[in-house]
């Protein structure tokens, strides 16, 4: 196995390469900032075309990493890692373990997009590194049901903020992406009285969702152009872009997916259009709260519930910023973490 640290951009603190001919292994390591704990965030499983897409990739989500974990006041930096390639086996996992432990504590991996919670399984074999595992004494499991559970909190005092609605009887809300978190967020809707409006490219949850939740199933493409109060993407990265935006009628974008905007000038067109946005990795931290719990062998119970519960007061700092400034959510959110990092 040859790892390597190789050049990585202004403002990170390393990016490592490991190539392991005996199982086929290339991935990389970006370590964005440790000035909070230790580096946090998944791994992705992509076959991404050249290995300058992959750097590109890897330190851009490590960064996202650092402001997600920051905004939800985890003693923990950021990073992220990439295996490239199309297939992964567990002698390839075991591998990956081995180039985790090799930094010796400075970077925690998890799961993300192709990887799943069998997989860290097998990175627990080589590497003490490693969470979002089902099994062990601070295993914390799938966290798609906490990170619903501080979507659904955002989300309503996200209407509260902009409709003036204490609750959210009747308020209609487009749900795209009925997964692991987007179910749990339109079970949590429906139970608060709200009317669902779903669509999934797996036609079996649309469905299911109608019978159990009364929702109103939405061809794929017409999600965004639906008369709604709330968008809640809950499926892909980038899908607010100008053509979408521009068919939006809702006030308020709300949901779990990673990397909304297709760029920061999204941002400011949602704001321009008067549609409030509450910032991604503000209001789907849930996940890395799970995983933080697990990460840090934290033996206090409440220590989920409590960051969860705070994600709506972040948001109201959020929100205070953006008013006194005059500028968009997506800003304000970015300067709030900024502030903070720039302090520490
Ligand atoms: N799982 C977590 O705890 C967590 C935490 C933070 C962020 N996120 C983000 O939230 C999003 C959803 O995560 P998940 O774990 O629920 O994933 P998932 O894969 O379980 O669910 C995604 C759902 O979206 C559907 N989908 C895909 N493309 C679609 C499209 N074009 N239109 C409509 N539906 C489409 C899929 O069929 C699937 O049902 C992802 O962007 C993920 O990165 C998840």
């Amino acid at each position: 196995m040859n790892i390597t640290e190789v050049d990585s951009l202004d403002g990170y603190e390393a990016l490592h390469y490991c190539e392991d001919t005996d199982t086929g292994l290339r991935a990389l390591i970006s370590i964005h900032s440790t000035q909070h704990g230790p580096a946090a965030g998944g791994c992705r499983l992509w076959n991404y075309a050249s290995l300058e897409e992959a750097k590109t990739d890897v330190q851009r989500l490590s960064k996202g990493m650092t402001y997600k974990n920051r905004s939800a006041q985890l003693p923990l930096g950021g990073g992220k890692s990439v295996i490239i390639g199309e297939k992964k086996t567990p002698e390839m996992m075991r591998a990956f373990g081995r180039f985790v432990d090799a930094l010796d504590g400075r970077y925690f991996t998890a799961e993300d997009v192709g990887i799943s919670p069998s997989d860290m399984e097998i990175v627990a074999e080589v590497t003490p590194y490693v969470a979002g595992l089902e099994k062990g004494e601070y295993a914390s499991g799938d966290p798609s049901p906490v990170t619903a559970k501080g979507v659904f909190a955002c989300l309503a005092r996200s209407v509260e903020y902009r409709l003036g609605k204490s609750d959210l009887t009747n308020v209609k809300v487009a749900v795209q992406g009925l997964g692991h978190v987007g179910w749990h967020l339109a079970s949590y809707l429906h139970n608060a009285g709200a009317q669902l409006l779903v669509t999934d490219l797996n036609n079996d949850l649309v469905k299911k969702a109608v019978a159990e939740f009364g929702a109103v199933a939405i061809p794929l493409d017409e999600i965004y152009a639906v008369e709604a109060d709330v968008f809640a993407p809950c499926a892909l990265g980038a899908v607010l872009n100008e053509e979408t935006v521009d068919q939006l009628k809702v006030s308020v974008v709300v949901g779990a997916a990673n990397n909304q905007l297709s760029g920061p000038d999204i941002g400011d067109l949602l704001n321009s259009k008067d549609i409030f946005y509450a910032p991604d990795y503000v209001v789907n931290s849930g996940g890395i709260i799970n995983v933080a719990a697990e990460i840090l062998k934290c033996d206090d119970p409440s220590f989920v519930s409590s960051r969860i519960e705070s994600l709506t007061q972040t948001l109201d700092k959020i929100i205070e910023l953006a008013e006194r400034e005059n500028i968009g959510m997506h800003s304000a959110a970015d300067q709030y973490v900024e502030a903070q990092l720039n302090k520490a």
